[in-house]
């Protein structure tokens, strides 16, 4: 089984990318499960109904989300739609949307999971890790394997988690900072790991964003707009390869390609 996890997918050059990339790994490496970080899908910020139908019909399976989940309004629209789209789980209780999904292909169940982190980050969710300890408990004996989308700054508290869910989650990975970490790896009990699988989108801007909006607002601290930038883009993530026997993680590969649009 072959999970393909790919990163905050930021405004339309992200989901151009996203097209051209799945298309091409589809045709070579035939994933089973594709499943992306949509908080960035509209202009950066947050998801609507178009781009979540955008990054879906590319063929891609589920979205996750992060701390940009409510920045559009039109998110409340299909968070309860029945789309395949999933929320941080350690939100407070009674918010729209879930934390879970159940995937299946051929007969193997896939459970999603998304969760949010608490450190440098400006929100007010619940511990993800007892968020954690809820949803896998709530998905035993429903899914073959799990894979949860950590979407947290601090390094510390992505590594911190990989460990706590060593063995109990097969698949555990970092979203948000928008760049890549090079430490994936299989950890101690078979969890595939990595910390940050980075962000497709805009190649030459601050993580997204059009690099004067950001340097102008680094050097003056005034609040400015912050709109994508332009140029080529980057195609950020993961391949991680699931043994249906013995449903363990064997292998998890990092994808970073640039691409002319
Ligand atoms: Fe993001
Ligand atoms: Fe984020």
């Amino acid at each position: 089984m072959k999970v393909l996890f790919v990163g905050d997918i930021f405004g339309e050059a992200g989901r151009i990318a996203l097209r051209i990339q799945v298309e091409k790994i589809r045709s070579k490496d035939r994933p089973d499960f594709i499943i992306v970080n949509g908080e960035n899908a509209a202009g950066g910020k947050g998801i609507t109904y178009n781009t979540a139908q955008d990054i879906l019909s590319c063929g891609v399976d589920a979205i996750t989300m992060g701390n940009h989940t409510w920045a559009r309004k039109e998110v409340m629209n299909i968070i309860d739609s029945g789309m395949s789209i999933i929320r941080p789980a350690n939100y407070p209780r009674g918010v729209p949307g879930k934390g879970r999904i159940i995937l299946e292909n051929n007969g193997f169940r896939l459970g999603l999971v998304n969760l949010l982190g608490r450190v440098y980050m400006d929100n007010h969710v619940d511990c993800p890790f007892q968020a954690a300890d809820r949803e896998i408990q709530n998905l035993k004996g429903q899914a073959d394997a799990i894979l949860i989308d950590f979407h947290a700054e601090a390094t510390s508290e992505k590594i911190a988690m990989g460990h706590y869910l060593d063995g109990r989650a097969e698949c555990v990975v970092g979203t948000h900072t928008h760049v890549q970490t090079a430490d994936e790896q299989i950890l101690e009990k078979g969890t595939a790991y990595i910390t940050d699988v980075g962000f497709t989108g805009p190649a030459d801007g601050v993580i997204g964003v059009s690099r004067e909006q950001i340097i102008r607002k680094f050097i003056s601290g005034l609040p400015s707009r912050f709109e994508p930038a332009s140029g080529r883009a980057l195609f950020n993530a993961v391949m991680v390869t699931i043994d249906p026997k013995s449903k363990k993680a064997t292998n998890i590969q990092r994808i970073a390609d640039f691409i002319k649009l």
